[in-house]
């Protein structure tokens, strides 16, 4: 596999046709982390409005800290899993605490605060801190299966740990932003689960499962 080409149809594919969100504006670690943890479990249509009213009433690390608990469950009303917002705000107290405000750089660190997993601290330290970090996801777990034309059950925890590694190659090298959002862009567009648009595909070429037909019986996902 040619990765350089790979990265490079991707990533023209992504500035043409990504989706134009709020927070691809911004480099400010803190906007993106409130995107992504709101996107962990909610649409993005929904998220953009959220997401504009939270930076303007709380835009800074700081702000959040000190916010009352009631103003902040306030902005979140409507998002449900209210968890993630009290976990946000400990973060937030802990990064004043911890590293004086200022945002922690990297995925080892940024994993460590409150309510952060492996998926957004690659997402943020990617988006934010250009860190060479795939994000492991069901988007991206389906089309690293199909790309590769590979049977692994996405299911299980050893695959994940599989996937992230091949994520972390093919990101080498890259702007890995870009990189990443191009990968949730084709995993939402156009690689999806049932009807691929393969005939849109900016790495249709690079894909085995393509070349074989085999893209709908892709990813194996057995649940036990
Ligand atoms: N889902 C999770 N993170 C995202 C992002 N940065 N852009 C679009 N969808 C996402």
């Amino acid at each position: 596999m040619d990765i350089e080409k790979f990265q490079k149809n991707l990533i023209e594919w992504y500035k043409k046709e990504g989706r134009d969100l709020p927070w691809r504006h911004t480099r400010d670690p803190y906007a993106i982390w409130v995107s992504e943890i709101m996107l962990q479990q909610t649409q993005v249509d929904t998220v953009k409005k959220y997401y504009t009213r939270f930076l303007r009433t709380l835009p800074d690390i700081a702000s959040l800290a000190e916010a009352d608990e009631d103003l902040v469950f306030k902005l979140w009303e409507g998002l449900g899993y209210y968890r993630r917002v009290r976990h946000m705000q400990e973060a937030a107290r802990q990064i004043m605490t911890e590293y004086g405000g200022h945002f922690p750089e990297t995925y080892d660190t940024i994993i460590r605060l409150k309510g952060i997993g492996a998926y957004t601290s690659s997402a943020i330290s990617s988006i934010a801190f250009g860190q060479e970090k795939g994000v492991i996801d069901g988007n991206t777990l389906r089309i690293l299966s199909r790309i590769y034309d590979r049977q692994d059950n996405i299911a299980l925890e050893k695959t994940k740990k599989a996937y992230q590694l091949l994520m972390d190659e093919l990101i080498q090298g890259t702007d890995p932003s870009m990189f990443n959002q191009g990968m949730m862009d084709l995993g939402a567009g156009i690689c999806t689960p049932r009807h691929p648009d393969c005939e849109h595909c900016p790495v249709r070429s690079f894909c085995k499962a393509h070349a074989a037909g085999t893209e709908c019986l892709l990813p194996v996902n057995i649940k036990n």
